[in-house]
Parts: C-alpha cells; sequence; structure tokens
C-alpha cells in the first residue's frame, strides 16, 4: 500500500507532540522512524492507526483518505513492544483471533494459520501457550498474528526492544527477510540505529514531533541535513572552535559556526604514521576502549576530547601516550545553515621552508 501523509498536527492538552508531519511510503517499503524519546514516534504510528484523531493533516492509503476510517476498516497490523499475546490461548488461537473475528470459515483459517506458522519459523509450536515460549518465540507470535488478516499496513513500535541484544540481531534479521516476502508496506520503530540502518530501506528521523530528514541510511550518513541529525546519527564530538584546529583556522570567518567531527574523520597514530605533520595536531591518548573489531579512542587535543577508531592491525596506543592526530573533515553548521569543510592543510600543505 502506497501511504501518503500530509500536514498532521497533534496537540494533547498544551503539548504539541506532532508538528506539520508530511512523508509518503512506497508501496513494499520498509521505513524506520528513529529518534529520542518523546519526539512523537508512537504518537504518529497511533494517528496512522486510527487510534489516535490528529489536529490536522490527511492521512491517504492507496489514493484514499482514511482519516475518518475506524482502525479496523484500515487495513493495519500491529505488533507492539509490549502487545501481550492471549496468555490462555495457544499460539494456534492467538494467530487465527483476527481472522475468527472476521468470521473466516474454519478450513481457511486452519490453512491460514499453518501458512504463517512455516512463515514465521513457528511449526511445531501451534499448540503451544506463550509462557511456555521464549521472548523471540513470542514476538515471533505476535508477527503472526498482525499479520493473519493480510494488513496492507505493517505497523511495529519497537517491536524487539524487550528482547536480548543476541536474540534481536536474528530477529532483525528475519524480520527484513519476512518483510521481503510478504511484500507489505512497513513502519519500524527503533531506538536503536544500528537496527534502523539494518532493516529500513528508508530512515526517518522524528525530533520533537518533527520530521528532521527523510532518507537512505547512507544518505543520512553521508549528508545529514540538519546539526540534529548530524549529531544523533554515528558516534561523533561537537566542537565549538574549530578554528583553532590546524587545517580549519579559515573557519574564522563564521563566527557562531559549530563544528561537528565523526570519528572515522580523524586519524591518530604516532610519528612514523604520518606523512604529513604540518596538517596534524598534537594529542594526549585520554581513554582507549576495545570494541571487538577495533579500537574506540578518546584524544584530547587543546581543550577538544575527540572521539575516534583505530585498527586493531596497528601498534596499540597507550592511555597518556602523546599523538599525532589529522582531522581529515569536519561538519559546520550554525542557525541557518550546513556545510562539509576540508581540513586545507592536507589539500594544499605549506611548502616547506630549508
Ligand atoms: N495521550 C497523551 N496525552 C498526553 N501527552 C501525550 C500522549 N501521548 C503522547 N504524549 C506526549 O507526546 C510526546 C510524544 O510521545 P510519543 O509517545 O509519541 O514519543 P515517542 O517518540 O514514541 O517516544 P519513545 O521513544 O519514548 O517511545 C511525549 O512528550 C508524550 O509525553
Ligand atoms: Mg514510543
Amino acid at each position: 500500500m502506497h501511504i501518503e501523509v500530509s500536514h498532521l498536527n497533534k496537540t494533547f492538552g498544551q503539548f504539541q507532540a506532532v508538528r506539520d508531519v508530511s512523508f509518503s511510503i512506497e508501496k513494499g517499503h520498509l521505513i524506520g522512524l528513529l529518534g529520542p524519546s518523546g519526539g512523537g514516534k508512537t504518537s504518529i504510528l497511533r494517528i496512522l492507526a486510527g487510534l489516535e484523531t490528529p489536529d490536522s493533516g490527511e492521512i491517504v492509503f492507496h489514493g484514499k483518505k482514511v482519516n475518518d476510517l475506524p482502525p479496523q476498516e484500515r487495513g493495519i497490523g500491529f505488533v507492539f513492544q509490549n502487545y501481550a499475546l492471549f496468555k490462555h490461548m495457544s499460539v494456534f488461537d492467538n494467530i487465527a483471533f483476527g481472522l475468527k473475528i472476521k468470521k473466516m470459515p474454519k478450513d481457511q483459517i486452519r490453512a491460514r494459520v499453518a501458512e504463517l506458522v512455516e512463515l514465521t519459523g513457528l511449526k511445531g509450536f501451534e499448540h503451544r501457550y506463550p509462557h511456555q515460549l521464549s521472548g523471540g518465540q513470542r514476538q515471533r507470535v505476535a508477527f503472526a498474528r498482525a499479520l493473519a488478516p493480510e494488513p496492507q499496513l505493517l505497523l511495529l513500535d519497537e517491536p524487539f526492544a524487550a528482547i536480548d541484544a543476541k536474540i534481536r540481531q536474528e530477529l532483525r534479521v528475519w524480520l527484513r527477510n519476512l518483510i521481503e516476502r510478504v511484500g507489505i508496506t512497513s513502519i519500524f520503530v527503533t531506538h536503536d540505529q544500528d537496527e534502523a540502518i539494518e532493516v529500513a530501506d528508508e530512515i526517518m528521523i522524528i525530533n520533537q514531533g518533527k520530521v528532521e530528514q527523510k532518507g537512505t541510511p547512507w544518505d543520512i550518513y553521508k549528508n545529514p541535513q540538519t546539526p540534529f541529525v548530524a549529531s544523533f546519527i554515528g558516534e561523533s564530538t561537537i566542537v565549538e572552535q574549530i578554528s583553532e584546529l590546524k587545517g580549519f583556522e579559515e573557519a574564522k570567518i563564521w563566527p557562531h559556526t559549530k563544528a561537528l567531527i565523526r570519528p572515522e574523520y580523524i586519524e591518530i597514530g604516532r610519528r612514523h604514521e604520518f606523512s604529513l605533520l604540518s596538517a596534524t595536531e598534537r594529542g594526549r591518548i585520554k581513554q582507549i576502549h576495545f570494541r571487538g573489531s577495533e579500537w574506540m579512542v578518546e584524544v584530547e587535543v587543546g581543550s577538544h576530547t575527540l572521539i575516534t577508531y583505530r585498527s586493531l592491525e596497528l601498534d596499540v596506543l597507550q592511555p597518556g601516550e602523546e599523538v599525532y592526530v589529522l582531522v581529515h573533515r569536519a561538519y559546520l553548521f550554525n542557525d541557518n545553515d550546513s556545510w562539509i569543510m576540508e581540513n586545507k592543510l592536507k589539500e594544499d600543505p605549506m611548502p616547506i621552508h630549508i
């Protein structure tokens, strides 16, 4: 189902939870809603589902305005974080629930449940009760139950939040495959960037009730359009006075500009690792953390603490050690604008006077 949402607003009392939200989703796409707590993600889902009425704005599903349709007529399936299964019902009955309400004939219900049990990898569990399942299995039952009535839109509100990291990782891959196979338009809310990046075709960053940016994960990462997005996605350091760093002196011409430096924009090492010392700063290792596939290093440069990564293949740096720091580029922003600035000394090294 193609979704078109325009100029949604929703106020709870004095508080505006959703501000002029517009977006569209192509049929069969999975879109990830990502953003800080209280940003308005759940409110947006609830409005789409018809559980909340917007103050203004239009919701169009497949060319048809659905603002006045009750939830059960919108063709939506839900999976929520705490969407408890019916405890006293077996897996089979949980999945069949929506179909019974629709008064589907018994043999058709049996066939549809069998199909979903197969699809969600729950074969052999049909007669178990929720307390006899693991968290991951329960959430798969919740997916099967949501998909059973063949919804056109699937709304997933942090479906894996209560599940531990390892299983969660497996479920992500599983969900991605499931959604591809079923080909259903879906919206997936998460707090977890990695989850959004891995699962979604497109990400929408929601903050203070507004859409900050929408795009593919790569697009958002490479071209953040607002300081909020730049600092929210990926790890980074905000630097107040970027003009104090070598190669960025020119930034002085923009007095109220701050900079954001991503870890991968920074290279650190011992003297022999650099051919171009004129573009480097001197820094001191503050802390170093083993990250499984690399080191995460906190390095002090002047009054700034920068975060960067270092390959496990290279010499291990020690806390307190003096190192060379090359900042390749920074993301600059002020109230009106944002842009990338390259280290000028790196591009155009100063001539060496002998
Ligand atoms: N029914 C309500 N009455 C009053 N305020 C509400 C109501 N529902 C949501 N809010 C407020 O609206 C804001 C957005 O809430 P929402 O649940 O949409 O955020 P969220 O992005 O889903 O957050 P989280 O990531 O913590 O789930 C919050 O400040 C919340 O307190
Ligand atoms: Mg929420």
